[in-house]
């Protein structure tokens, strides 16, 4: 597809650097994945042409009939994998869905509860530099000091203390399983909605590796392109038999009843908060969908899952500290506080060695989020590569290496060179 660029050498140029670091690098990082050929394919598709506001059947535009039915497909294909009764496909990010979904739930200055930013929560739950800490009164959950994990007695407690409105599940560093049908008691404890946004395992979450928010919650968000390897975006989804009118909040009628949320939730994404869709993302979430429909797709997510295991117990091997002290997911929080190095400096000798993570506070981090004293390091990107148990080992002794001489460049050149070496056996694109 490249020859299309000849004519713009900058952007050609651009373009293949990029690729080229692709290929080349460690992707560790947890929030992100490859997508096939056929979902690049989609997403470059002549779609992008097409403005479509509306929804199948109800658009503002005509010459919609074909936009329509890849949009059906999406929709159709989403409900089947997570067991759906409503979906938008439309977000355009994993933050504008969450946005979606407060502003059809929320007035201004209600309350919600999520995890804090800086034990694992996302900006969107609640962080004051973010839309959801400005426009809600938000208050954060910890994790238990000890345990490092989700504390649900802490939970209920806070619940109870401060009664919001909304209740968040879901994280973008924390590795441990779920319980939402706790979350659940402890929302209907205090009259409040649940929400989960799944954005990080939903791809595990899509084949039963790990517990399904769905039948739990009032709405569950997701972000595409992370396990679930799509395009980027965000999807908004209701659990079967659950649509109902929204029992707080903003009232909004349709004739003389109340609107359901799924209502709310398709108006408040378009015209709410959004204009036109984009269509050539919408087709490419159907093709990563039918991808994740696929049985092949089950051998991937539990591969996922086994290497992650085993890069945690290889690094704990090697005195690594894991928050605690290992993962049920994609995804493990390094402390590097016992190795004297900080998340910053880490993050940038490791890319020196050809190695791609990011810096993360830790629970209870002493450290500022631009320097922080850990690193986050995810498993999906190189296990959609075909990487498995034996090249966990390797990378793991890679990354140890690397923070053992991380001031003596010509080894960081040296794991650079091996990393490369281990990549070329996994080509991406090129084969
Ligand atoms: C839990 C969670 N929610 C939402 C998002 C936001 O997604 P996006 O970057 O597509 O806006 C992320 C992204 O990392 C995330 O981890």
């Amino acid at each position: 597809m490249l020859e299309y660029l000849e004519n713009d050498k900058e952007i050609l140029e651009i373009l293949k650097l990029e690729l080229n670091r692709q290929e080349s690098n460690l992707e560790l990082i947890a929030s992100e994945n490859f997508v096939s050929k056929a979902v690049l394919q989609a997403a470059g598709s002549v779609l992008t042409n097409k403005y479509a506001e509306g929804y199948p059947g109800k658009r503002y535009y005509g010459g919609c009939e074909f936009v329509d039915m890849a949009e059906n497909v999406a929709k159709q294909r989403l409900k089947q994998i997570f067991g759906a009764e409503y979906v938008n496909v439309q977000p355009h990010s994993g933050s504008q869905a969450n946005m979606g979904v407060y502003m059809a739930l929320l007035k201004p200055g209600d309350k919600i509860l999520g995890l804090s930013l800086d034990h694992g929560g996302h900006l969107t739950h609640g962080s004051p530099v973010n839309f959801s800490g400005q426009i809600y009164n938000a208050v954060g959950y910890p994790l238990n000091e000890k345990t490092q994990q989700l504390d649900y007695n802490i939970i209920e407690d806070l619940a109870v203390k401060e009664k919001p409105k909304l209740i968040i599940a879901g994280a973008s560093a924390y590795s441990r399983e779920w319980d939402y049908a706790k979350f659940r008691e402890i929302a209907d404890k205090v009259g409040a909605l649940l929400m989960t946004d799944m954005s990080h395992p939903s791809g595990l979450i899509a084949k039963g590796l790990l517990n399904n928010p769905l039948p739990y919650c009032d709405v569950v968000t997701t972000t595409t392109h992370k396990t679930l390897r799509g395009p980027r975006g965000g999807v908004i989804m209701i659990g079967e038999g659950r649509d109902r009118e929204n029992p707080l909040g903003v009232k909004t009628f349709k004739g003389d009843r109340l609107k359901t949320m799924s209502e709310l939730f398709d108006s408040m994404v378009m015209p709410g908060i959004q204009g036109g869709p984009l269509m050539h993302i919408i087709m490419a979430k159907a093709v990563a969908f039918r991808e994740v429909l696929e049985d092949s797709f089950t051998d991937y997510a539990n591969q996922v899952m086994k290497n992650a295991k085993v890069l945690a117990a290889e690094l704990m091997n090697r005195g690594y500290d894991i928050i605690s002290n290992g993962t049920d997911n994609h995804l493990m929080l390094v402390d590097l506080t016992q190795k004297n190095i900080s998340g910053k400096k880490a993050e940038r000798i490791l890319g020196l060695a050809g190695i791609t993570v990011n810096k993360n506070m830790i629970p209870f981090d002493t450290k500022s989020p631009f320097v922080t004293s850990g690193m986050r390091i995810g498993t999906a990107a190189v296990t959609t590569r075909g990487m498995k148990e034996a090249e966990m080992k390797s990378i793991a002794s890679f990354i140890d290496k690397a923070i053992i001489n991380c001031d003596d460049e010509s080894v960081l050149t040296s794991i650079n060179a091996e990393v490369k070496e281990l990549n070329s056996k996994f080509p991406l694109y090129r084969q």
